[in-house]
């Protein structure tokens, strides 16, 4: 393959490109009117306009008509014993029982559905039943609290939540279904809960309210017509954090998501026919649903879904699992490779990993040292590495390498995929042209790119289309090098990205100032060698409260509590006074390099309104 010229030809004439990627990897119904018609000034995207299509056909049904005995998902559960296979055939007949479920409980076309779900095969039967009946889904990670997950019901308007019993990861149980009943106390919007039995533990069960989801599904038609859905009817909506205010449902679309997902899948994963293909992302995250669901699925793959944690029985379980099933295709995030290259290469000697043909990696930047050993010692030098950049917002991949053609060089993303033209701006906004670094951003939409934030245009254009008009604003900096490939250096505002997990500064301070003692709180990043990013909380108390020893884990249940573990603080450090400006502002840009112990170099601080506060921060971090 000769990447160069394909891609000229690609950002050459992208009308007809994107026109044929849409024939070649989509069934439709019904024709476009045009390919695309978008506006980066307006924040208008609109891709495939009046075209017609079904999302689950495309996954399902048409895979099914020319190979129903195709294996469509092969479950590993928690247990090493425990597993289940479907074909396409099955998959389908699941898929359509599930969606006339779903229908017998009143969800209709446009409907939200919210999903809080184990990595169990009914929560793809539902996120795929969704798009068979052109309900909307809204996954929220089973790693959020009530709380959160409350908000996110209540922003998404969803009268149904589906979820399980319970979950299972490695030792741990996790309450799915009290914490959606605390979710949705005294909620009138949620109509009904539909309950899959995971562990068959007795739960709380509200009659008249509860479904049990395999009483239901033995009683169901097994058949259900797709609908005819628009190309730009939404397909999900998936809540992610910005870096204010609460977080935003990104609203993703049927056709252009669906042709972007199979698309890119195609190209960065090379996937062949019989081929198995394990992505470890949760479905609660967007990898989730486009690597692990969607994308795959549409092309015909052989996906596995894995329930547990890497680390159990030990920390050979995710090669033990590569080996049993022969996978060839793993994609998954750094900071698991980093965490088990941490537990030492005792836990690759019982695995031979000979199967395996690509890696890939997403949601950081890969380290170097993490690249090799993935490299060399997981994949015995045999495999290329894709290490792949996008985010929620993108749909899909943007920048990776294509295996076995791009040359690879550790920590980059490489080059950007075909019709995708990214750009580096400066302050200004300008395109730098060559070697350089600054903001990301693309200056032509992809099929891929999200619609809009679910009921809020307005903070969609805000957001991505106002600091630089005419490019979609990605909130990452990177670098070009001479060869033309991309470097992410991190991102420009108040997000960070904990474990590939994206978490809003604000989120963790305001969930830190529902404290009674707490005043304010800053929350930084700081570099961490196995999470990539950690979470660096200064705390300034109330006047006259002491630091009493319990209030740091005070604190640690209240972010529990109101985001969820992964968004606890690692470090927190109390202070009489936060660093300001005489005008007030937070110096978070001080409290960064104080948090990274970079404090050679503080920088300017002559706009500190109290030049105090920077010393004693310093002197207390050397008494801890
Ligand atoms: C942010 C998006 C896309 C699925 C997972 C995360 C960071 C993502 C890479 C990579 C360096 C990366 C960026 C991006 N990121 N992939 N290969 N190299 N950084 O999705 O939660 O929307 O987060 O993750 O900072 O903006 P997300």
């Amino acid at each position: 393959m000769d990447y160069k010229s394909l891609y000229q030809a690609s950002i050459a004439d992208p009308y007809n490109f994107w026109a044929e990627q849409a024939s070649e990897f989509i069934s439709w119904e019904q024709t476009w009117d045009r390919v695309y018609d978008y506006d980066f000034t307006k924040g208008e995207i609109h891709w495939y306009t009046k075209a017609k299509l079904n999302v689950c056909n495309n996954c399902v049904d048409r895979h099914a008509a020319v190979e129903p005995e195709r294996q469509a998902l092969l479950w590993q559960g928690n247990e090493p014993t425990d597993s289940k296979q479907y074909t396409y055939q099955e998959l389908l007949d699941n898929v359509c029982k599930t969606a006339n479920v779903l229908k017998e409980l009143g969800v209709k076309k446009g409907d939200r559905v919210c999903l809080y779900m184990p990595m169990i095969p009914e929560t793809i039967f539902t996120m795929l039943a969704c798009a068979r009946i052109g309900a909307v889904h809204s996954v929220v990670f089973a790693g959020f609290s009530p709380e959160a997950l409350r908000a996110r019901i209540i922003d998404c308007g969803s009268e149904i939540v589906v979820t399980a019993d319970q979950g299972l990861r490695g030792e741990k149980i996790i309450p799915l279904k009290e914490n959606v009943d605390t979710a949705i106390a005294e909620l009138q919007q949620v109509k009904s809960v539909l309950v899959v039995k995971r562990t068959g533990a007795q739960v709380p069960f509200n009659h008249g309210r509860d479904h049990d989801y395999s009483t239901l599904i033995a009683k169901v038609n097994p058949s259900c017509d797709y609908a005819i859905m628009d190309a730009e009817d939404p397909l999900f909506i998936l809540y992610t954090s910005g870096s204010t205010g609460k977080p935003k449902g990104v609203v993703h679309s049927s056709g252009g998501y669906i042709t972007y997902a199979s698309f890119s899948f195609h190209y960065v994963f090379n996937y062949q026919p019989q081929e198995i293909y394990w992505c470890t992302a949760d479905a609660g995250w967007i990898t989730g649903h486009t690597y692990l669901v969607y994308g795959p699925l549409a092309v015909g793959a052989t996906i596995l879904v894995y329930e547990g944690v890497p680390t159990y029985p030990d920390s050979s379980r995710l090669w033990d699992i590569v080996d049993q099933y022969k996978v060839n295709i793993f994609y998954t995030a750094p900071t698991l490779i980093r965490a088990l290259m941490g537990h030492g290469d005792r836990y690759l000697k019982t695995t031979s990993r000979d199967s395996l043909r690509i890696l890939g990696t997403v949601g950081e930047p890969i380290n170097p040292a993490a690249w090799e050993w993935y490299y060399k010692q997981v994949g015995n030098e045999r495999c290329p590495i894709v290490d792949t950049w996008w985010q929620t917002e993108t749909g899909g991949i943007l920048l990776s390498p294509i295996p076995n053609v791009t040359k690879l060089k550790p920590g980059s993303a490489t080059t950007p995929l075909f019709g995708i033209e990214p750009v580096i701006l400066d302050q200004d906004g300008k395109e730098i042209t060559g070697e350089g670094e600054g903001y990301l951003a693309f200056k032509a939409s992809w099929p891929g790119q999200m619609q809009s934030i679910f009921n809020d245009h307005k903070r969609f254009i805000e957001v991505y289309f106002s600091k630089f008009p005419g490019y979609y604003l990605s909130g990452d900096a990177a670098k070009r090098d001479a060869d033309g490939y991309y470097w992410i250096t991190g991102r420009t505002d108040d997000v960070l990205n904990v474990s590939g997990h994206r978490i809003g500064t604000a989120e963790v301070e305001s969930a830190l100032v529902k404290h009674q003692d707490v005043a304010e709180a800053a929350v930084v990043g700081c570099k961490d060698a196995v999470t990539g990013e950690a979470i660096y909380a200064f705390i300034q108390l109330m006047d006259d409260v002491e630091a009493i020893p319990n209030l740091k884990d005070e604190l640690a249940a209240l972010v529990r509590q109101e985001i969820g573990g992964f968004a606890v603080p690692k470090h927190m450090q109390f202070t009489a006074e936060l660093p300001k400006t005489r005008s007030g502002k937070i110096m978070r840009r001080i409290l960064r390099k104080i948090a990274n112990g970079d404090t050679e170099s503080l920088g300017d601080i002559s706009t500190l309104g109290n030049q105090e506060v920077v010393s004693r921060l310093l002197q207390q971090q050397q008494d801890d």
